[in-house]
Parts: structure tokens; sequence; C-alpha cells
């Protein structure tokens, strides 16, 4: 009997799933002759069979520059615990009964979960209920382990480095210090590898809480030295040490994790009250989620896709493809998933910044 998968894009979207959707539907179609069922908006999609297409080569014909994905996401969506209105209050539900039902009536055989951390996560459960899921690891954050980079990461730092050398000049003219807020979550990987491309005078990341007076000193040494300007990337998870994450909205029933975001305007704040200087902040937020992806990202999701489907080939459910040096690779997903994956605060890249004279924080 004919095979037939289905693929599902699930949590923050990111420059690359195009990719990844693209190298699953050519490789299942052109060369295996399998169906591929496109499942929108992740797995809400899974809830309603009229969201679930079969995908032919002209549904993925020159989606490859795309940012976003054609399937469409959500970060919200989890099928084991879904906030449903009764009497005025919201009750959450267990639904991945008719997930299960759902993916049985579409006679999909094996679902690729396209994720981060969260979605990978609800992939795990649904596979210790018999689904044969395999997954393919996304996120700008670069956070999930098991594989040395997720798709995605690389198109996001390439923005904010771009971004960096257009307030490097700016930075210069007014004599200003510039803070530029990053996404990443509760990963620095975005600050650090894009401050250090950006030539960042001081780099906050979640990983290495800060002290805001070393932060000071470090500003002020600079401008008695004649560089009266400075440029700060600060993750949005970073944090002053003995203080707290900024959180923008707390996690709650609709919304299953908390948003961060209002560093950059704490630690701009807070320099302008030491150092009486110009500072500005700049939160490059979801401009480092969109856009054509890059050549590292299209090439890294298309080899995604391609294992994912040598994955289902082999009867490994439960893996991940991921990427371990130059080689693409597969991994548990239960391993992925069990803690994030976090700049280490003694390890070389760290060293390296601060060898280039880049203060981090302590
Ligand atoms: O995980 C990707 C990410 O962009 C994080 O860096 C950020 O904290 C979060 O998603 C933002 O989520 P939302 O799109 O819901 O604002």
């Amino acid at each position: 009997m004919k095979k037939r998968i289905g693929i599902l894009t699930g949590g923050g979207d990111c420059p690359g799933l195009n990719a990844v959707i693209r190298g699953v539907v050519k490789g299942a179609l052109l060369r295996r002759h399998w169906e591929v069922i496109g499942i929108e908006d992740g797995f809400d999609g899974l809830l309603s069979p009229d969201k679930c297409h079969p995908l032919s080569l002209e549904d993925v014909r020159g989606i490859l520059p795309r940012g976003g994905t054609i399937l469409g996401s959500t970060n919200r969506g989890n099928p084991f615990s879904c906030p449903v209105e009764k009497d005025g209050k919201i009750e959450i539900v267990d639904k991945s009964e008719l997930v299960l039902e759902n993916i049985r009536r579409l006679a999909i055989d094996s679902l690729v979960v396209v994720g981060g951390e969260g979605s990978l996560k609800i992939a795990l459960e649904l596979a210790q209920k018999g689904v044969c899921i395999v997954g393919v690891p996304k996120t700008i954050d670069n956070d999930l382990m098991e594989t040395d980079v997720t798709f995605g990461y690389n198109t996001a730092l390439e923005t904010a480095t771009d971004a960096l050398d257009k307030l490097h000049s700016t930075a210069e003219s007014h004599h200003r210090v510039m803070v530029m807020e990053v996404m990443g979550r509760y990963a620095g990987w975005i600050a650090l590898e894009s401050g250090i491309a950006g030539g960042a005078d001081v780099i906050l990341m979640p990983e290495i809480p800060f002290d805001i007076e070393a932060i000071c000193r470090a500003i002020d040494a600079r401008r008695r030295q004649g560089r009266r300007f400075s440029i700060i990337v600060v993750a949005e998870g970073a944090f002053p040490m003995g203080g707290d994450r900024v959180v923008k909205e707390s996690a709650g029933a609709a919304q299953p994790f908390e948003r961060l975001g209002g560093i950059g305007e704490y630690v701009a704040r807070k320099i302008k009250n030491c150092l009486d200087m110009d500072t500005r902040v700049t939160v490059l937020g979801h401009l480092q989620r969109g856009g054509s992806p890059s050549t590292f990202d299209r090439c890294l999701g298309s080899r995604f896709g391609i294992k994912a489907l040598e994955l289902i080939e082999m009867g490994a459910c439960g893996q991940m493809a991921c990427l371990k040096g130059r080689d693409i690779k597969a991994a548990p997903i239960a391993r992925a998933v069990r803690r994030l994956k976090l700049v280490d605060p003694a390890g070389e890249m760290v060293r390296c910044a601060e060898e280039l004279g880049i203060m981090v924080g302590r």
C-alpha cells in the first residue's frame, strides 16, 4: 500500500520552514511515490480534518526563498491542554484522543513534526500514545539539545548583525549608547553571536546575570579613551544580578508560556542614570523571525526534510533529524527536549568575546 505521511509546522515561525516542507514533499513524491498530507496551523490542524490537505509538487513550487510557512503555525496549540470556554470560564481540556482519531481517519502512517522545544514535547506525548513521529528541529533561538544548530537561527543572526552594523554609524555620529534587544527566550545565542559579528561593546545574556555598575564603568572607560559611543546587545531573557527577567505577559490559560521583553529599556535607563549619556533602544522583535532564509538555512532545512523521510523509511519513530559537525544525523526527540541548550558562561565563545574586549555583564 502507498505510504501516506503528514507534516505540520508548530510553534513560532522562522526562516527555512518552507525549505523543509518542500524537501519532504519533493523527496516523498519524486523518488518514493508516497502521499503527503499538509496539516495547517500546527497541532490545531489535527483537530479538524478539513485543515489537512494533500500537498502536490505544484504546492511547493517557488517557496524555497519565502519566509514563514505555507502551512501556517501557532505557538499556542497543544491538544493535551486546550482552553475551552464553559459557562463564562476557561477550562483546560485534553483533546489528544480526537487527534489520534483524525490521524487514523486520514490514514497517516507517520507524522513529520517541524518544531522547537514546545512542539517537540507535544510530539513526544503523541508518540507515547503510539503515533510514529519524526522530528525536525526549528527555532531562531538555537536552544534545542542534540543538534549543533537549528534551522532559522542563521538567518536571524544575519538580521541581528545587519541591524548592529546600521546602529553603529548612527551611534558614532550622535555619541550615543545604543541598546539593541534581541530574542532568544532563555538562551543568549543570538545576542552572543550577533554581538561578536557586529562588534558590540557589551553583550548581555540570560546565562550571565549582569552587574549594571560594571557595565557603566566599562562604557565610561571607553568614553575616557575618546570613544564616545557604545553598542550594547541584550538578550530578551537577560536579567541583573539578584533581579528578575522582564516579563511582558505571564503564562496563563490562553498563553502557555511567558512572553519576555523590556530589558533593553531597563538597561538604557540605568546607563542614562549612572553616566548621563544619551541612550536609545532598538527592539529587533519579530524582524528576526521574518525574511528570506539564508543560503545556510535553505540548505539545512532541505537536508533535514530529506533526513526525516529516511528516518520514516527506517521505521525510526521518535527520532529527530539533527546536525552534528557537517553531517546530518538522528537523535531521540526525548533527548533533544530534556533541557534547553544554553550558552556556557565559561565556554570558548564567551571567552572569545571577552578576549575581544567585549564586556559580558560581569
Ligand atoms: O521561540 C522563538 C521566539 O521568537 C522567541 O525568541 C520569543 O521569545 C518568542 O518566540 C516570541 O513569541 P511570540 O511570537 O508569541 O511573540
